[in-house]
């Protein structure tokens, strides 16, 4: 089978595109893009197919704003000092202002869990993070912005009581989805031959 150009264009347009959005409009995002998004991460591996993934899908505004002041205390508590010397103050300061209200306005939040009953420890991650980035390829190809973070899942128990999580739920991710704020350009990456060896560890690409 060979390649079929514009599919190809297609995913390397989406995976180009697909970037850290932490300023949203309150431009609602409709109910059948929502299932879509939830249906494309389902399509993603896990090991033996278990498909350990729970999404909570948060629209509610009170909920939304008690799921990210746990993020928001969070970066008060320290996780602002840890960025220091790590970050550019630009990004400090993007990430600050989603942090305190930026992702609460994102008219969508999903809370990806993983069911720990299915798969203990690593194995359980594993099985996680392709439905995670799933969902943000999904959401990009819709025309919307999202944005892994996990900050807000550091708080557990605080996150399970809002939500109301079994005990086997682990929150994995706190995705906003919305319309974006500001268009961002393609992500910048360090090139491939800055990561790829040939055949040995060291050799060049
Ligand atoms: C595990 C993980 C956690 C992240 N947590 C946050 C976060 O808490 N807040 C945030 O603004 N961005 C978060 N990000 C997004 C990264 O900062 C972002 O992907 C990176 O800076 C590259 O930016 P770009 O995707 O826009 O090119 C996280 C990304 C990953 C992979």
């Amino acid at each position: 089978m060979s390649a079929d150009p514009t599919e190809l264009a297609a995913v390397q347009a989406v995976l180009c595109r697909q970037r850290a959005h932490r300023s949203f409009t309150d431009t609602p995002v409709d109910e059948a893009t929502i299932t879509d998004i939830l249906e494309l991460a389902t399509r993603a591996p896990s090991a033996q197919n278990t498909q350990p993934w729970h999404f909570v899908v948060v629209q509610d505004a009170d909920r939304r704003a008690e799921v990210w002041e746990l993020a928001s205390r969070l970066w008060e508590m320290g996780a602002k000092d840890a960025t220091d010397g790590k970050v550019d103050d630009h990004m400090k300061s993007d990430v600050e202002q989603a942090v305190l209200g930026g992702f609460a306005a994102a008219p969508v939040s999903v809370v990806v869990c993983a069911d720990t009953d299915l798969w203990p420890g690593n194995l359980m991650d594993s099985s996680i993070w392709p439905a995670i980035q799933n969902i943000m390829t999904a959401a990009t190809a819709h025309g919307l912005g999202s944005a892994l973070t996990t900050i807000g899942t550091i708080l557990v128990d605080d996150l399970r009581a809002i939500l109301k999580l079994p005990d086997s739920m682990e929150p994995k991710a706190v995705i906003p989805i919305g319309h974006p704020a500001k268009t961002l350009g393609s992500s910048r990456r360090e090139p491939v031959r800055d990561h790829a060896h040939r055949e040995e560890f060291g050799n060049g690409w």
